[in-house]
């Protein structure tokens, strides 16, 4: 992406004809990052490459003074950066929230509450309402009272340090007031920008002929992420603090306990918050916050119920990466009218054919919106989507657009009905839809290239074995060279350098040709040897992130193979569940004979059902994956085992059956209880079982824990087990 830019012949050389093609495609690209940066918050260059254009517009401008326009790139600042900041691991992940879209999500919120709880269907549980600001997160870490680090949230797991820029934030103090803070006090809340203050800051970068932000939330995420923290300053950037990561001691036993504390510390809260006992209550506030909304200084796109007694909290605990014990109450969505112009089918890792709509651009919630999910041929079916329609788009939080309808009233004469592809538009294998699915999926499996490539783009992708610099573009690249067709070829790609060099310098070469052939000129590339030298920085920056990989978590290799039906969820309950890849293998291979043993503790995972268990058999079934995987661990790939999340606990590795009726706790919650300690929860009693904990009228697998001789204990002598001290 950044071999066209900037480069290519000397300015000095350019006759004024040359100059103004030049100036034009500088410009281009600078309004396409300055979109990306500040409509979609997104950039697509680092400040580096931008800089880079801007110096070269420079050196043109400084040439022919006759091309400085109006909107001249010169007077634009730099986009973000996309790299630049010290990356942080958060001590304690930083989760995101479960959605509920209407009231009924929220009595279900509830009602589940209630009953993982136990408790009766009318029991009052406390809660604590807060607007859900949209900003972005933020973590700051708090010693002895004085700020020592901020950090975004990033993917949950690491984020990026913006300390520097976080001490020029009015809202985040510097040192706490009060007393009381623990040593060690990690205060998280959102960075935000009130509307007005963003309206008078794009009034004023307007006159300055600046680019304007969309949105309050870019502006905000774009100002907190500048690698010059003088522009922050200069921000009218903002902070409320609602909930906390690591801590040296407890701060309080309830949420709203905390609140109070925060306050007294220095901190802003989001206001106004409410306390409700029910549903309907909840439902008040919603409805109150929502008639207010205009009126708020600050944009909300819902608003967040949490529990507030935090021993609620904590028996709650998480699902995957949401909390049990909070939600998100969304606003409805946003729409606009626009027009579809084109229907694109992408072909997805396991050959689905998946339609895009493309769509003319238009601005919905403050994002530029031109692309939306179709789904499937049933859902264009379904609505009559045509090509050429007048639709009506929605986007709701991060969610994908969706098409809602189309303006029947708007459609051309001419339109006709939308045709779905019955051939793989990549590969040209039939593409067929398998009795009871609506996915028509391209059949040419391993030779489709489409397949092959997203298989490789999932593997390297973020939450699998997340390779930096290894992204859609280098896999497309180094695919078509012909030096990554597999997974395993990636981890032998410094074997072969010189190829991959050489890949990467046709790449440059092509665009630059491409270049000279869009000006009709056979122009020098005179000066390639700075970017050259980049390239192969790139490239050395790359083999070294392959080769920090090698070490990767067990969960994520897993979820890497692309099985289908397994998910991150699944991939981390198979990692924990199996100690190493050599064991999870080996049960999968015996697994394959319906009467085993390793099929039987298989299925005797819980959360592992029938459908899934088949998947993932078969799929180690197939030679060619076993022999991806193997080739794997033969380029030296060492999974690594999952570290327990507590290893001292007296429970952790074990496995536990749960039978008969509980008292203390229902059967969910002591699932959830175990398995927070490092336990393997079964659903069946066999010879690997280690307890099985019987409640009253346990029946069938106490008897089959008595023949086998597995050790059973009553409820309290469970609960006195995992007793912490
Ligand atoms: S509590 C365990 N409270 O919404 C998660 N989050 O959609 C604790 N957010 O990542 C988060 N306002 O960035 C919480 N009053 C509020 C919030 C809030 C906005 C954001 C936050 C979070 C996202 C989840």
């Amino acid at each position: 992406m950044t071999a066209q830019d900037g480069a290519g012949k000397s300015v000095d050389d350019f006759s004024l004809a040359e100059a103004e093609a030049e100036m034009a495609r500088l410009a281009e690209r600078m309004r396409e990052a300055d979109i990306a940066y500040y409509q979609n918050d997104a950039p697509i260059l680092t400040d580096g490459d931008y800089d880079a254009l801007r110096l070269r517009v420079e050196a043109i401008v400084a040439r022919f003074p006759e091309l400085e326009r109006d909107d001249s790139p010169t007077r634009k600042v730099g986009a973000a950066p996309s790299q630049g900041f010290r990356k942080v691991r958060h001590a304690v992940p930083m989760l995101s929230l479960g959605n509920a879209f209407s009231e009924e999500d929220v009595g279900d919120f509830v009602d589940r509450i209630r009953r993982f709880l136990g408790l009766a269907a009318d029991a009052p549980i406390d809660f604590v309402a807060e607007p859900k600001i949209d900003g972005l997160s933020c973590a700051l870490t708090y010693e002895k009272g004085r700020l020592v680090l901020a950090a975004t949230r990033g993917d949950g797991e690491e984020g990026e340090d913006v300390t520097a820029n976080a001490r020029r934030v009015d809202d985040i103090p510097e040192i706490l007031s009060g007393e009381g803070w623990p040593d060690v006090l990690e205060v998280r809340g959102e960075v935000y920008m009130e509307r007005a203050a963003f309206a008078e800051m794009n009034a004023a970068r307007e006159q300055a002929g600046l680019p304007l932000f969309a949105n309050p939330r870019n502006a905000a995420a774009g100002s907190l992420r500048q690698l010059d923290a003088r522009i922050t300053a200069e921000r009218p950037v903002r902070f409320f603090a609602y909930a906390w990561g690591r801590l040296s001691e407890p701060i309080g036993s309830t949420q709203g306990a905390i609140r109070d504390r925060f306050a007294a510390w220095g901190f802003t809260l989001n206001e106004p918050a409410a306390r409700a006992t029910d549903a309907e209550a909840l439902f008040a506030y919603y409805r109150g916050i929502q008639a207010a909304r205009p009126d708020l200084p600050f944009d909300i796109d819902g608003v967040v119920y949490k529990v507030d007694r935090l021993d609620l909290q904590e028996r709650l605990g998480f699902v995957s990466r949401a909390p049990r014990w909070a939600v998100a109450h969304k606003f409805p969505a946003e729409q606009a009218f626009t027009v579809l112009e084109r229907i694109d089918i992408q072909v997805g890792r396991t050959g689905a054919l998946t339609p895009v709509a493309r769509l003319k651009p238009v601005t919905v919630g403050g994002v530029v919106v031109s692309n939306a999910t179709l789904h499937n041929e049933d859902e264009i079916q379904r609505k009559d989507i045509r090509v050429g329609d007048t639709v009506i788009v929605q986007r709701a939080g991060d969610v994908i657009p969706q098409i809602v309808s189309v303006v029947l009233e708007k459609r051309p004469a001419d339109s006709a009905p939308y045709v779905f592809p019955d051939k793989c538009p990549i590969c040209g294998s039939n593409a067929v839809s398998e009795e009871g699915e609506v996915v028509r999926r391209c059949t040419g499996g391993l030779t489709c290239p489409a397949q092959a490539v997203e298989r490789l783009r999932h593997f390297a992708s973020r939450n699998a074995f997340d390779i930096e610099g290894l992204g859609d573009e280098n896999i497309r690249l180094f695919f078509d060279a012909g030096l990554v067709r597999a997974p395993a070829d990636i981890f032998h790609m410094r074997d072969r350098e010189q190829a991959v060099k050489d890949a990467v310098l046709a790449r440059r070469a092509a665009q630059s040709a491409a270049r000279k052939e869009a000006k009709g000129g056979a122009l020098a590339d005179d000066k390639p040897a700075k970017k050259i030298e980049r390239e192969f920085k790139d490239v050395a920056n790359l083999l070294d992130a392959i080769d920090a990989r090698r070490e990767v978590g067990l969960d994520r290799f897993i979820f890497g193979l692309g099985i289908r039906h397994v998910g991150e969820t699944t991939a981390r309950l198979l990692a924990r569940s199996y100690a190493t890849i050599d064991d999870f293998l080996r049960e999968m291979h015996l697994a394959k004979d319906h009467e085993s043993q390793a099929r039987a503790d298989f299925l005797a995972i819980d959360g592992i059902g029938a459908v899934v268990a088949g998947a993932i058999i078969d799929f180690f079934a197939e030679d060619h994956n076993r022999a991806a995987v193997r080739a794997l661990l033969d380029a030296g790939v060492r999974p690594q085992p999952l570290e327990r999340q507590e290893t001292n606990s007296p429970v952790a590795g074990k496995t536990v059956v749960f039978t008969g009726s509980l008292e203390t706790m229902t059967r969910q919650e002591a699932k959830a209880r175990a398995e927070s300690l490092g336990a393997k929860v079964a659903g069946s009693v066999s010879k690997k079982t280690d307890y099985v904990v019987a409640g009253a009228d346990a029946g069938s697998k106490l008897k089959a824990a008595r023949e086998l001789g597995v050790a059973v204990l009553s409820e309290a002598e469970w609960q006195a087990l995992i007793q912490p001290g």
